[in-house]
């Protein structure tokens, strides 16, 4: 068990060695480009001791912006044959090689973070980063809402790849004529720690969907049978939208239509409250079912400015179950697996998301989700995720954005800092 400075430390290296210009990888290997939220959350890192590469990596991640608004999921500035879908197979259309789809939109959230850090060192790249910011929130609003909720239209959209709010969507694609392909994932980390073959098969079957039509949202909006209304992007969308009108009136920006805006992404969070389940959940758009899975997604609640008691009793007892909680899948379900993923790890950088909500509302459980994190991070180091059961580190190594999270929430208590 290292002491809580060298921790400090070795989260610092590992956003200094993962930096490639500008950038930062999630880690060497698994994941050598720019990843969207994984990017926004290293900013808020590298806020803890440089302001100014703060900036740049959120800069840097907006050179990717479509013309239409849309940023991509990955951006792939230098080839790396070690990754597969690279670009050749998604075919981006942007100004620089990315992927089709995009991811949950935390870069206004962490931007206000960083801005508040030094709010005069930021004000003239805050005054011209929120503009692009905005226009990808309301890419959002033009095509991805059902009744107010956000969509995703690919797993890898949501970031929670393989999480068991897609069964039943994936068990309706057949993925004919998805062709030969070969896996880089498993070539880095054990295959039990990942997707299934089943689950890949369907995601690049949707990539080629996609490509197909020159991810044409419209078309694709007829064609994709892939669209969920789901947690993560209806929570991190309705409050980065709130951090962005926050941002822009501050600034004395012209913020009209954002407050409607933000009505509308409430009421459709409250679409996504699953009675029967007694949580947030996610909902199939196409079928109107429910997934059926108390996910650490639906504690994002908090972070978007809503309280739930019952969501509430879920995350005290799913914490209660394991000693390494959040638990990316409640620990009660039958397809809770320890290891793989998103169907049970529990993931630092998620840890954080929901403890800045539940910190908003001064809730109780606010402290516990910090502590059991620090002590996740601290006695087992910055692995991809971890088995909420012992804490065994599993997925990639020095991964960017659990390090960060050591830096700018984790490890404050260490420091005397609420
Ligand atoms: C991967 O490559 O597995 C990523 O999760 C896709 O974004």
């Amino acid at each position: 068990m290292l002491s809580h400075v060298n921790r400090t430390e070795e989260a610092r290296n590992i956003l200094v060695q993962n930096d490639r210009g500008g950038y930062t990888i999630p880690t060497a290997g698994l994941y050598p480009y720019q990843w969207n939220w994984d990017s926004a959350i290293a900013a808020m890192g590298f806020a803890e001791f440089d302001i100014d590469r703060a900036w740049q990596e959120l800069e840097t991640l907006f050179t990717g912006q479509w013309p239409d608004g849309m940023v991509p999921h990955i951006l792939f500035h230098k080839p790396d044959p070690g990754y597969f879908p690279g670009p050749d197979v998604w075919g981006g259309v942007g100004p620089i090689p990315s992927s089709g789809i995009t991811q949950p939109p935390v870069a206004a959230t962490m931007a206000r973070l960083v801005w508040e850090k030094d709010m005069q060192a930021g004000e003239e790249r805050l005054r011209a980063l929120w503009p692009k910011l905005r226009a990808w929130h309301e890419w959002f609003l033009k095509w991805r809402l059902d009744e107010g909720a956000v969509c995703v239209t690919h797993p890898w959209e949501a970031g929670r790849d393989n999480a068991p709010d897609w069964d039943d969507v994936m068990a309706r694609i057949d993925p004919v004529g998805v062709g030969e392909y070969t896996r880089r994932d498993t070539s880095h980390v054990d295959s039990s720690m990942r997707p299934t073959k089943y689950d890949y098969d369907r995601y690049i079957w949707l990539v080629q969907m996609g490509r197909r039509f020159g991810w044409n949202q419209a078309a694709l909006l007829e064609e994709n049978p892939f669209r969920v209304a789901d947690p993560t992007m209806t929570f991190l969308l309705l409050r980065a939208h709130r951090d962005l009108l926050l941002m822009g009136v501050r600034l004395g920006l012209d913020t009209t239509g954002i407050a409607d805006e933000i009505a509308l992404l409430e009421a459709g969070a409250r679409t996504l409250w699953n009675e029967d389940l007694g949580s947030y959940d996610s909902r199939d758009t196409k079928t109107g079912a429910w997934t059926g899975s108390i996910t650490n997604a639906s504690y994002l609640c908090w972070l978007a400015g809503i309280e739930s008691a019952r969501q509430a009793e879920h995350l005290d007892r799913s914490l209660a179950a394991v000693p390494y909680g959040a638990a990316s899948l409640d620990p009660s379900s039958e397809k809770f697996d320890a290891k793989r993923y998103w169907r049970g790890p529990t993931w630092a950088f998620m840890n954080f998301l929901i403890g800045l909500g539940l910190e908003d509302f001064n809730h109780p459980l606010a402290g516990r989700l910090r502590q059991v994190t620090h002590d996740l991070l601290n006695d087992h180091g910055f692995a991809e995720y971890f088995d909420p059961t012992d804490g065994s580190p599993a997925g990639g190594k020095s991964f960017t954005w659990t390090a960060a999270v050591w830096l700018g929430w984790a490890s404050k208590q260490d420091r005397g800092e609420s």
